[in-house]
């Protein structure tokens, strides 16, 4: 049985108190898909919302330290060395369709160092969270990426940039090279979650660009903690700032890494 530190106690409890609210706006979504206007307000309400309750339950828990969110943005707290990195609901794009594959993600940063994540698919009512140097887990389920060393048995994610948005042409390269090595491809529509799976050994791998701070601070801890790598392209290290993301198994990191490269 894996032993929630007072920290992740904190995060697991405000992701469930959000994702309550999301539940529910997430079945009102479907019927308004029906309706003319559609439900685009609705969801970008049900985001704020959401993000409203994980900041008020992690400041009554912690009220001195920082956060950055989506939607709020930076907010300083009187502690400036900690750091919550929050996401509250990633997969927007599937929640506005009634798709049943979206998450909450929090992490926590420490003196510029990401040390605890989770993210939480209220849906399946999946918990993922992992903290340095514990491990990751699904609830009590210790997580380890997948151990396959051959690129072609390989299951992996990505994400494809937005229209119009830069970066197109050179995802359709990297698509293309990644696609005739591997087994198969999926595009999920939720980073935080992708990660997730890459920590879970569901995915072998997983790549994108232009991600935000919050789609990806969390999963970076998981994927860690389960043993794997997380660089950009290329390989350079990870920032939460960097233009790409890549994540898999040590075994495969750089073959991936150095494919993805020649686009
Ligand atoms: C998005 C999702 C998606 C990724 C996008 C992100 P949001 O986050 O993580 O998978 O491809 O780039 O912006 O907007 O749903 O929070
Ligand atoms: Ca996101
Ligand atoms: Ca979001």
């Amino acid at each position: 049985m894996a032993l929630q530190s007072a920290t992740i106690n904190v995060m697991t409890a405000a992701a469930r108190k959000a994702a309550r609210g999301l539940l529910r706006d997430f079945g009102e979504v479907e019927n308004l898909q029906v309706s003319k206007k559609g439900p685009g307000n609705f969801v970008t309400a049900a985001d704020i919302k959401a993000e409203e309750v994980l900041r008020e339950q992690l400041e009554r828990a912690r009220p001195a330290y920082s956060f950055l969110l989506e939607e709020a943005g930076h907010i300083e707290g009187s502690d400036k060395t900690h750091r919550w990195i929050v996401d509250p609901l990633d997969g927007t794009t599937n929640f506005l369709h009634g798709l049943p594959h979206f998450a909450i993600s929090i992490a926590l940063e420490r003196e510029g160092q990401l040390v605890a994540g989770v993210v939480y698919d209220p849906v399946k009512d999946e918990m993922f969270w992992a903290e340095k140097g514990k491990g990751a887990f699904l609830y009590d389920r210790r997580l380890r990426v997948a151990a396959r060393h051959d690129l072609q048995n390989c299951l992996v994610a990505t994400g494809i940039p937005y229209t119009g948005r830069p970066g197109r042409d050179v995802f359709y390269r990297e698509l293309q090279i990644v696609t005739d090595a591997v087994a198969g491809i999926r595009r999920s529509g939720a980073a935080a979650l992708d990660l997730a799976y890459v920590a879970a050994g569901r995915y072998d791998a997983f790549w994108e660009r232009d991600l935000n701070p919050w789609d990806i601070a969390a999963g970076i801890v998981l994927v860690r903690e389960a043993g794997g790598i997380v660089g950009q392209i290329g390989g350079a290290a990870i920032t939460l700032d960097a233009p790409s993301i890549v994540a898999s198994s040590e075994a495969l990191f750089d073959p991936i890494a150095k494919k993805l490269a020649q686009a």
